[in-house]
Order: C-alpha cells, then structure tokens, then sequence
C-alpha cells in the first residue's frame, strides 16, 4: 500500500509560523524549550514517555476508527479544541474550522471567546458542536450563552475550569508590540473589529475587557449553578488530578478533559498524557474522560486511547491548519491525524479503536 500521507502536524507548523508575525506566533503558540512555555515542551514530549504494545497477526479486513463522544456518532475520536479569535488567523475563523470539523466527520468545539458567534457558526455547519463557557462575573450574561447554546443545538456545555483570568506578564511583555496594535503586521484584514462574536452588544470588546470580565475565583458551587440552569451534559474541562476529576464526576459532569490549556496557564504543571491513568482510574467509567495538549501524531492519539481517552482534541494544529489553509488546512491536519491514527493501528493489530484499552501502552516504571 502506498502511504497517502505527505505532510505533518510538524510541517503545518513550520509553515504557519514562517506565515504568521513572529510576536503573534510566539504568543500564542509558544516555542519549544523557551522555558515561558515548559508546560506545552512537557505536554508534547510526555508522548514520548508512553510505549505502544503492538500485537501481532490479528488482523482483520477493516480498521474502524469510528467512536460514539457523548453519545455522538463520530468518525474519528479527534475533535477541535474550543479555541478563541480564530479571526487572528483568517477571515473565516471558526466558520472554517467548523466545516472542517463537519467534513471529517468530528465535533468542533466553540470557544466562548470565539470570532464568530455561536448561531454563525451553527448556520454553516449542521455538524455536531460543542459550546466552551468562560464563567462571567455577570451571571445574567453567563446563563444567557447557557440558553442561547441550547437553542442552537449545541449538544453540551464544556466548562473552562483552569484559567483564572490572569495572564503572564512575562509573557505578555514579550509581546507588548502585540498587545498595542491590535493589528500585527501582515494580518491587518484578519483581526476583526469585534473581536467576540458571542458577546456582542455587552461591552466586551478587547481581551482586556474579557479578562476582567471573567470570573477568575471559581468553585464547586459555581459548577452546581450551572448544572442546575441546564439540561445539556456538562464537560470540565482543565481537570489534572484525580481528586478533582473525582470531584467533577460528583458533582454531574458527564465528561472531564484532561488538560492544563495546552501550557497556556501553569507553567510546571504534569504532562497531560502522564496524568491520565490516575484521572481514568479515579473516574472509574462513570464519565468519559477526554486528553489534550501536544497532541502532534497519530500514534499520540493511540496511546491516550490506550490509557483511556474516549476522544482527544486538539488546539496548535487547528490553528496551524487555519492559518496556511483556512478550511482546506484544517481539514487537512483533521485527515493527517486520521491517516497516521489509520497506519498506528494497522500496526498495532487494532481493528475497532472503541476496543482499545490499556494492554495497548506499556509506562516505564
Ligand atoms: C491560542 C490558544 C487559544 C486558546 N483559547 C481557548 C479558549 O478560548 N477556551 C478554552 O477552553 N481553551 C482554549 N485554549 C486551550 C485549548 O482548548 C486546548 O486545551 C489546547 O490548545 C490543547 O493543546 P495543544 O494546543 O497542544 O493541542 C486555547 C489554546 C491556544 C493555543
């Protein structure tokens, strides 16, 4: 059989960022070893630390790689990280990447911080999707996206649970020439004049508006709030150690995403791949548990399968994709990590990746 495959995750990298305004890139994406960004390093090589088990002489005629997320019948267990102001990075932002999404035949998750708003989106995708929720200060507002995602067939509300509404101010330095001129060079038709979609009409008009306009002490109570105004099940999302997942699972989620926002939050915080045998076993089937962060590879998503995941997502490569190629591009990376999912289960004996279970990995001791 002749490999399809001719480009990488690693390949849309270097072209988005050979594209993009270096203080953009930076930013948003970090650099590998630069120690502001420790947490993504270690996400992406934590993959590195996990082995595969590959069987042997059990094969069968057909891979499936088909999977049910929440009760969703998906094609690929991948799916697109709710990642905000896609419009940074072209005109078509979350339109695009949601038919992409719809075309690979996987959710696409809406960042509450989105360029377009969550009825936009809807009108071009008849996909599955998932609404991502900041938790405002305004609790009116908040339970007003609650409703209005419910009302446009969004099929669950995943809860952003580990970003206090704080930024590095390093980091941030580092970008100050970002943070002035809302217009990187380059980029100029790209950056929207509202840049929040959902949040038209509130007053909410630049990052800085948002940071303060999020909640940045949340808790348990407030989780209770939400899965009391409604009916859709609830995702938390940024959960890294069992108690909390334990916790999640008890207080109504239906599923937890295992995740430190792609090392955008902590710095020093656990490899997200490593975390997972803890978070699943404390889970103990009562939830699905979802992983991002670093993943980069097709064998990347069969080993969180291995440890557990039900389904992963991910954030770079989406953008990456949207950046070289709008639609096209993410779609693209969407097919790349099906085609690599498709060759590491070949290899591995795997014929239905819902059967996958931890035999599959081997951890060092
Ligand atoms: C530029 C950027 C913006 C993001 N915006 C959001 C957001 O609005 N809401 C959210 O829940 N997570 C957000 N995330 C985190 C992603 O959902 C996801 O956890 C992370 O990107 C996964 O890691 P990966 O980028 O290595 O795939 C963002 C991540 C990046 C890189």
């Amino acid at each position: 059989v002749v490999e399809k495959l001719t480009t990488s995750l690693g390949e849309y990298e270097r072209r988005a960022r050979g594209l993009l305004p270096s203080e953009l890139f930076d930013r948003w994406f970090g650099s590998r070893d630069d120690p502001l960004w420790l947490t993504n390093t270690n996400n992406v090589d934590g993959y590195d630390r996990v082995f595969l088990r590959p069987r042997v002489l059990a094969a069968e005629p057909a891979v499936g790689l088909s999977t049910a997320v929440l009760g969703i019948d998906v094609d690929s267990p991948v799916y697109l990280a709710p990642a905000g102001a896609q419009g940074r990075f072209n005109p078509e932002a979350e339109l695009a990447s949601a038919r992409a999404a719809r075309s690979a035949g996987t959710i696409f998750a809406l960042s509450s911080a989105s360029t377009y708003s969550m009825e936009e989106v809807r009108e071009v995708s008849d996909g599955p999707l998932l609404f991502q929720l900041y938790v405002l200060k305004d609790r009116g507002l908040t339970s007003e996206l609650v409703k209005r995602a419910e009302n446009a067939g969004y099929a669950a509300i995943i809860v952003t649970v580990d970003e206090p509404a704080t930024r590095s101010g390093e980091r941030d330095g580092a970008s100050n020439a970002l943070r002035e001129s809302r217009q990187p060079k380059g980029l100029k038709s790209h950056t929207p004049t509202t840049p929040f979609g959902n949040l038209r009409g509130t007053g909410i008009n630049s990052e800085e508006d948002m940071l303060d306009a999020m909640e940045a002490r949340l808790n348990w109570a407030v989780i209770d709030w939400i899965r009391g105004i409604t009916d859709l099940p609830l995702i938390i999302k940024g959960i890294q150690v069992p108690e909390d997942a334990r916790l999640a699972v008890d207080h109504g989620a239906q599923a937890v995403v295992v995740s430190n926002h792609g090392g955008h939050s902590l710095n020093g915080a656990y490899p997200t791949i490593l975390s997972m045998p803890e978070i699943v076993d404390a889970v103990a089937g009562e939830a699905e548990v979802h992983l991002d962060g670093g993943i980069r590879r097709g064998t990347d998503v069969l080993k969180a399968l291995g440890l557990g995941a039900r389904a992963v997502a991910i954030g770079r490569g989406m953008y990456w994709g949207l950046a070289v190629g709008g639609e096209g591009g993410v779609k693209e990376v969407l097919d790349v990590l099906q085609e690599e999912l498709y060759l590491a289960c070949l290899f591995c004996s795997v014929t239905d990746i819902r059967a996958v279970d931890r035999t599959l990995v081997r951890l060092p001791r």
